[in-house]
């Protein structure tokens, strides 16, 4: 039975309050005459309101909380907001605001959103899983806040993150907010400064051994399974043995993925492509140095693997392009400390702690930033890669924004004009010598959401690798050749949702080939996509679909 909702807990219900934009009748079918003013507004009235008062706001951080209130009193608003232009709100949604969010999360906090489930419930986790409203759960985005961004262990403070996640799988890619769920699985952390702060919404105890933290995380998939049957998991920010290990612990049995390892791995893909296009190569012609062998890392260099041996290379010979450079120096075959996901990577080679050393001895032609470490890629290190190259490839993917191995400019300024730069996190466009470079932002969030929604339109059984080389592939492809000119590797922002349904529509034919859907297969992927998409505009049946 549909519950009927009458009277103040309308407006109470952000997913069916209109605010001031209820008509007469639904004011009378609704009995909220006088729970709201007299008037009825235009959904672009209220949008106007809500600019002017984003306006008086000072910082970013104000209107990401202004916003995030929002979202808890007019879920339709919020998301006509922020998708009415994603280039100005993404950055204050997601990437880079939600990194000081979360710092301060326990200190901004105002009403729970998502579920929170601690590791001291265990043997409960299905009866607490019913507790979330919604039946039908399609989507959980799971963090332990284990490596929030690149700002380390936050604890509960990284309970931000799945909500921010999931606004962009809606506001990127219109996947309907009501099939989503943030999840934030406590099992405790090692951040010192949070275990003392009173404020702190999490259990004040330190991480648990790793086969605890596992068993819990295998209750909660298992529960998962059994309570939300079309649900993916989607594992957000987990530290990178974690992030490795729990994918591939679960991947072949259930409908699960990991942005961290994979979303990232295919919008960096997508800039090499196009970084390879520019230069009039394949990305099997190129040869690759990463800083950082972390979970982005190893994750990236394994689907840039893949996607070499769909040029003909075999595994072997796609892994012998790929070098990686950690904290305890250059993976090479003599070091004891290696994971064995990334020994695929260590190749022969003196040991090395310079980078620089490793750049000369090596000659990468790309460099990539994965290493959490801003500023890592010094002018040394550019001047190098440009004095190796006609058109070194700089990917400083680390953020928060001061976490990036180094700024446009300075990629522009010390190789002359030659580096081709994409960073992590936007950064306005660079003028040098009367010429505009356009750094792209390979940000994940041209992927995951489209990803996402191919998977929400074709219920698809599992996620594999290719779907995200698919999916670089079709956003890159979505560049026009005169901004490719220009350097910039990415679309733009201001039209990715066409982008992302353009880039869902292309992996859910790979679902569908695969056999892994659950639906039939449409005639015409796009319109089958489009026919998915949310869209921010009130229902006029509000009464008959959800109250009456
Ligand atoms: P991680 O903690 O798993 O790995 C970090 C790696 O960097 C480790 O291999 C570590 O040894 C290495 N490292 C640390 N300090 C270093 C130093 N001074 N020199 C050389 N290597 C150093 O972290 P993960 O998940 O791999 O993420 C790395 C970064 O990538 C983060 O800053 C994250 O924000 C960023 N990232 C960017 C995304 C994007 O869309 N651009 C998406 C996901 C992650």
């Amino acid at each position: 039975m549909p519950m009927t909702k009458h009277g103040i807990e309308v407006l109470r219900d952000p997913s069916l309050n209109k605010s001031t934009a209820f008509t007469e009748e639904e004011k009378q079918a609704l009995v909220i005459v006088g729970l709201v003013p007299d008037v009825t507004e235009s959904e672009d009235l209220q949008l106007s309101r809500v600019m002017m008062q984003l306006g008086h706001k000072t910082t970013d951080l104000d209107r990401y909380v202004y916003l995030v209130n929002l979202l808890d009193h007019n879920e339709t608003l919020f998301y006509r907001t922020i998708m009415s232009d994603p280039a100005r709100f993404l950055p204050i949604v997601y990437d880079p605001t939600i990194g000081e969010a979360c710092l301060k999360f326990g200190h901004i906090y105002r009403q729970a959103r998502g579920m929170y489930l601690s590791i001291t419930r265990r043997g409960k986790v299905k009866d607490i899983l019913r507790n979330w409203p919604e039946k039908d759960v399609r989507f959980i985005c799971v963090t332990d806040g284990g490596r929030i961004l690149g700002l380390g262990d936050l604890g509960a403070n990284g309970a931000g993150i799945p909500i921010g996640k999931l606004e962009l799988y809606t506001a990127c890619a219109g996947v309907p907010p009501q099939y989503l769920m943030p999840m934030y699985l406590d099992a405790g952390t090692n951040n010192e400064q949070y275990l003392h702060d009173p404020l702190y919404l999490g259990m004040r105890k330190t991480q648990p051994k790793t086969e605890e933290l596992y068993s819990f995380v295998d209750e909660f998939v298992a529960a998962v399974q059994e309570v939300f049957p079309k649900c993916c998991i989607h594992f957000e920010d987990w530290t990178g043995s974690d992030a490795v290990h729990l994918l591939g612990r679960y991947r072949d049995k259930y409908c699960v993925y990991n942005d961290d390892v994979q979303g990232t791995a295919g919008i960096v893909l997508a800039g090499m492509i196009n970084a390879a296009r520019i230069k009039g190569t394949k990305l099997s012609d190129e040869k690759y140095l990463f800083l950082g062998a972390g979970s982005a890392g190893i994750g990236l260099a394994n689907l840039l693997c893949s996607a070499m041996a769909e040029e003909g290379l075999t595994l072997k010979q796609a892994q012998s392009h790929v070098y990686m450079f950690d904290i305890n120096g250059l993976l090479e075959t003599t070091r004891k400390d290696l994971f064995d996901f990334q020994k695929p990577y260590a190749h022969k080679h003196a040991p090395t702690h310079d980078f620089v050393a490793a750049i000369e001895s090596i000659k990468p032609t790309t460099i990539i930033g994965v290493s959490t470490v801003g500023g890592t890629f010094t002018k040394e290190v550019v001047e190098t890669m440009a004095r190796l190259n006609e058109r070194p490839v700089i990917l400083a993917l680390s953020n928060p924004t001061e976490h990036a191995e180094c700024t446009p400019e300075q990629a522009y300024t010390w190789s002359k004009g030659k580096a081709i730069y994409a960073a992590g996190v936007q950064f306005p466009p660079v003028q040098l010598n009367g010429q505009t470079f356009l750094p792209g932002q390979a940000n994940n969030f041209y992927i995951f959401p489209a990803i996402g929604m191919a998977i929400f339109a074709t219920q698809a059984k599992r996620v594999t690798d290719q779907m995200f080389i698919e999916s670089a592939r079709a956003v890159a492809d979505q560049v026009p050749n005169d901004l490719l000119k220009q350097g910039l590797l990415y679309p733009l922002q201001s039209n990715i949702l066409e982008t992302e349904i353009q880039t869902a529509a292309r992996v859910a034919k790979l679902v569908f080939d695969s056999g892994l859907a659950r639906v039939d297969r449409p005639s015409d992927m796009v319109s089958f996509i489009r026919r998915h998409v949310y869209k921010p505009m009130y229902s006029s049946t509000v009464s008959a679909k959800k109250a009456a």
